[in-house]
């Protein structure tokens, strides 16, 4: 079906520099410090590391950046055993970081607004890559190389024990596009990683991928050709028999996609008219079995899927709030009430045996979480109670500033909150020999924005209530994910 141009939204209206508030202030210290204070008691069991990505530097030379996501991305590594946490942070020394620090440049493609295009007019695009190596948004382990990235096919290799920075890492065969997802899924059958990349360069393709976890080889499972522009997708579904590839409607301008320079959003459109289609690719056949349609929606994150019956139950967290108000992160005080992005927790079933191609939906419980997280190892693709991820409160302007843990069986939630504080993903630890789902324990870094530092909080994932804390003694930006290795033993001690 030919594409009919699409006017691009007033979007962004006049980007203006992020706000003066701890989650925004950029981290200078790099520090390793071999036992933080600890207050309460954290478990006995709880060893490993968890090791977070994210934006921690907002100034290019004297600018300052007006969208979050082009921070200049940090790593941090909290290792735990006997009760203590050591704590570690440095910037992987990249093109991006080197540019910025030394020459007040950004460089390659960035997601938000492109400030250097402000100052410097369309010469910045002249010299930058159409792809950037500030990997800043999430990180795994494959072949027992740890690596960080962002949404597009870059790998940047660090070594865990000193978050000293490796190098680029290119896989074998690797699949070439443009735009990939920061949420690749672990396949505990094939014992693989799984992602997608989008290659836009002729027509829209999405080549859905494994990587068997003692590789670094990528191998295609699926090519899936559109016909239409590519939709941006944050992240995907996986279960037992399925992949599912859900496109929402923000529609990318390939040809702008493709022109260095321009940042991610404004090659978006927003266009619900076309709502969302779900691509049901079976992971043996390795194409797509069956399409879904339903309605439209933003969303960044799904939460889990399941095969139940003959249903495909696919859960994301979703939001109806106008995309560029989402996207756009601007920091004016109405697009940081994140009340208003109403976000929640949604159910899309896609019956598999039924002659309908319209998705039924429901939401699973009385709040919605964005950065959600669950018991992935026993429960990803699978049914399951609980999920953990961030919420708001009423007269929080600034950022989602509670936990939350939903029952998506019962409907409910439990909250943690604390008056001006405000955390980030909650990541769950199982105990080790645990049975029940939510045995074991959310950790979460949090910015108490009243004394400008941050603490690692540990909750009982059952109660939801407070075990310990563990102090750092600086603040950590507002960052996105993380991943916790339990074999990665406490660094220093
Ligand atoms: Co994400």
């Amino acid at each position: 079906m030919p594409q009919t141009p699409q006017p691009l939204p007033p979007f962004p209206a006049k980007p203006q520099p992020l706000p003066d508030f701890p989650g925004y202030t950029t981290l200078d210290k790099e520090v390793r410090i071999d036992r933080l204070p600890v207050e309460g008691t954290l478990p006995e069991w709880l060893s490993g590391t968890l090791i977070r990505n994210g934006p921690a530097k907002f100034e290019v030379g004297d600018y300052r950046l007006t969208h979050w996501f082009n921070g200049i991305g940090m790593l941090h590594a909290y290792s735990f055993g006997e009760g203590q946490v050591s704590y570690a942070n440095k910037y992987p020394r990249t093109t991006a970081y080197d540019l910025a620090v030394n020459k007040g440049q950004l460089y390659g493609k960035q997601f938000g607004i492109d400030p250097c295009e402000e100052l410097f007019g369309r010469h910045f695009a002249a010299y930058s890559p159409n792809i950037s190596d500030n990997t800043n948004v999430n990180l795994t382990r494959l072949a027992n190389r740890f690596f960080a990235f962002n949404e597009q096919p870059l790998n940047m290799e660090f070594d865990p024990r000193t978050l000293d920075t490796v190098g680029e890492l290119t896989f074998e065969d690797q699949i070439v596009g443009e735009l990939s997802t920061p949420h690749p899924h672990f396949d505990f059958e094939r014992r693989a990683m799984l992602n997608y990349t989008t290659a836009m360069r002729d027509k829209t393709v999405y080549h859905v991928h494994y990587t068997p976890e003692d590789t670094l080889r990528q191998t295609r499972l699926a090519t899936i050709e559109t016909g239409e522009d590519p939709r941006y997708m944050h992240s995907f579904a996986v279960t037992e028999n399925y992949v599912v590839l859900v496109e929402i409607p923000v529609v990318i301008d390939r040809e702008r996609f493709l022109e260095p320079g321009n940042p991610f959003v404004e090659c978006f459109s927003w266009q619900p008219e076309r709502g969302t289609r779900f691509l049901v690719v079976d992971k043996r056949e390795g194409r797509v079995v069956r399409t879904f349609e339903g309605p439209a929606f933003f969303a960044f994150h799904h939460i889990n899927a399941a095969e139940v019956g003959s249903d495909l139950l696919i859960d994301i967290a979703v939001t109806e709030t106008p995309y560029e108000s989402v996207l756009g992160l601007a920091p004016s005080e109405d697009q940081f009430d994140l009340q208003a992005y109403g976000y929640a927790a949604r159910r899309f079933a896609l019956s598999l045996s039924g002659a309908s191609n319209t998705a039924r939906t429901v939401d699973l419980a009385d709040a919605g979480v964005e950065m959600p997280r669950i018991n992935y190892r026993a429960h990803n693709g699978k049914p399951y109670r609980y999920a953990y991820g961030l919420g708001h409160s009423l007269r929080s302007l600034r950022a989602m500033n509670r936990l939350l843990k939903l029952d998506v069986v019962a409907g409910t939630h439990k909250a943690w909150h604390e008056k001006g504080s405000f955390p980030s993903e909650a990541v769950f630890v199982a105990r080790p020999g645990a049975t029940e789902e939510d045995d074991g324990v959310v950790l979460s870094g949090v910015l108490d924005a009243k004394s400008g530092t941050s603490f690692l909080l540990v909750l009982d994932a059952a109660s939801f209530e407070e075990l310990g804390r563990a102090r750092v003694p600086h603040h950590i930006p507002n960052d996105f994910h993380g991943v916790f290795f339990n074999d990665l033993p406490r660094l220093g001690g």
